[in-house]
């Protein structure tokens, strides 16, 4: 089979496709219409990439040649409906890593990208295969055939102490141990960003037969009684122990049409900025356009239930449930966090301050800005240098106990 090269500008667009009955907030290709949790983690995904690229490669600035990693672990290609893997990873992480290098390279920077994917499954490695050695883009690739496992030596010593993204996907938890992540993240740039199939785990994860498996996932036992916050709270922990990664904070992408997680993707970086980073893009995605696909997906089961043309409707809460939900309840919680911060550090920078909270809450950074200025009114907070006019607390600020706060 033979494809096409790659046009950055459609791989990295939000695609705009004429729904005439549909509001446009997002455009989802119809590739992925029955597979939206798909599109939803091909977004995340793009958007990380793209930016960790455009951030890492700003060191190129000023004369250094860098070269900028992408590895795909569990690359697929995977139930793609589309003849050119528009749907994929593979695609969808070229394009991303090429879009990023180009904003540098346009101003003259010198960076080389280059590309490893992984496929244990024969036939998906031949198209795997086939498709890389068709692309004439400027990312150098390189497909392994067979497990993550035993290709991940090879990967590290490829990557040397180059900046690199690891894209972590299985089918499940099987051969995605915590031991193989551990190798990769040895240099300070390098992001992970891992599916956990909550669905998957909460299902087997009583079978003893598969306790060795969800041993090496998780890096550790993994105890049964666990309910879904302990269990993600448990793999975080221990990625950014057994991996030694400073931050470590999770997303949940929901399931096309009913009203439960589907799976979580897991950051773990060492880069604040990064925390920073999958909050704005958890609002985006888990937020808007989940709760547009969803909509639309919900539209056409009810479609096909009643054979009928749905009523035109504008799709879209502004917002999805689940992530609107996630949102409204950490906000108070990611405040009283912030507080319980400064009291501990007897005051600290905003900036020294956030990457914590955001950790383990459903929160942006600029949310809680405003969430702290607020307090800073109510005198719970203060800011030791008080600016005029402000609305929110900036990164460079220090945070102290407000009044009411100190009171004993
Ligand atoms: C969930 S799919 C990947 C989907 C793809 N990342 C995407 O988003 O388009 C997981 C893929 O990993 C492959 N796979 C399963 N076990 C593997 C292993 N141990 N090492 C490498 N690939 C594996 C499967 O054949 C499958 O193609």
């Amino acid at each position: 089979m033979s494809y096409p090269k790659p046009q950055v500008a459609s791989t990295v667009r939000q695609a705009t496709i004429d729904t005439s009955r549909r509001s446009p907030v997002v455009d989802m290709p119809p590739e992925y219409e029955g597979r939206e949790q798909s599109f939803l983690k091909h977004s995340v995904l793009r958007k990380y990439l793209i930016e960790w690229g455009i951030k890492v490669g700003s060191a190129s600035r000023g004369g250094n040649t860098i070269t900028l990693w992408h590895v795909d672990c569990f690359s697929g290609p995977w139930t793609s409906q589309a003849d050119n893997l528009e749907d994929t990873s593979i695609r969808i992480g070229l394009g991303a890593l090429e879009a990023a290098a180009d904003v540098w390279r346009k101003g003259g920077s010198r960076i080389e990208t280059r590309a490893l994917f992984v496929e244990k499954n024969p036939k998906a490695f031949a198209e795997l295969r086939d498709f890389l050695a068709a692309q004439s883009g400027s990312v150098r690739t390189e497909a392994l055939h067979g497990e993550f496992g035993h290709h991940v030596d090879e990967i590290r010593d490829r990557l040397g102490n180059d900046p690199a993204f690891i894209f972590v996907d299985p089918t499940g938890f099987k051969g995605a141990a915590m031991d193989y992540v551990a190798k990769l993240t040895t240099v300070r740039q390098r992001d992970v960003l891992i599916n956990l199939m909550y669905n998957d785990i909460a299902r087997f994860k009583k079978l003893e037969c598969l306790r060795e498996h969800f041993q090496d996932f998780f890096g550790g036992a993994l105890p049964p009684e666990l309910d879904q916050d302990a269990i993600l709270a448990l793999y975080r922990d221990n990625l950014k122990t057994r991996c030694g990664l400073s931050f470590s904070a999770d997303v949940a992408i929901p399931h096309k049409t009913s009203e439960r997680t589907w799976f979580h993707l897991v950051l773990g970086v060492n880069r604040r900025e990064g925390l920073d980073l999958l909050r704005r893009i958890e609002k985006t995605v888990c937020g808007k356009e989940a709760g547009t696909v969803r909509a639309s997906a919900k539209m056409r089961r009810d479609e096909k239930r009643t054979s009928q043309l749905g009523l035109p409707m504008n799709l879209g809460p502004e917002e999805d449930w689940s992530y609107a939900e996630r949102n409204a309840r950490d906000g108070p919680k990611a405040l009283e966090a912030l507080t319980e911060e400064v009291r501990r550090t007897g005051g600290a920078r905003f900036d020294q301050l956030w990457p914590r909270v955001l950790e383990t809450h459903h929160v942006t950074r600029t949310q809680l800005g405003k969430l702290a200025f607020a307090a800073v009114k109510d005198e719970r907070l203060a800011v030791a240098r008080p600016r005029a006019g402000a609305r929110t607390v900036r990164d460079d600020e220090r945070l102290i106990l407000g009044p009411v706060s100190s009171e004993p």
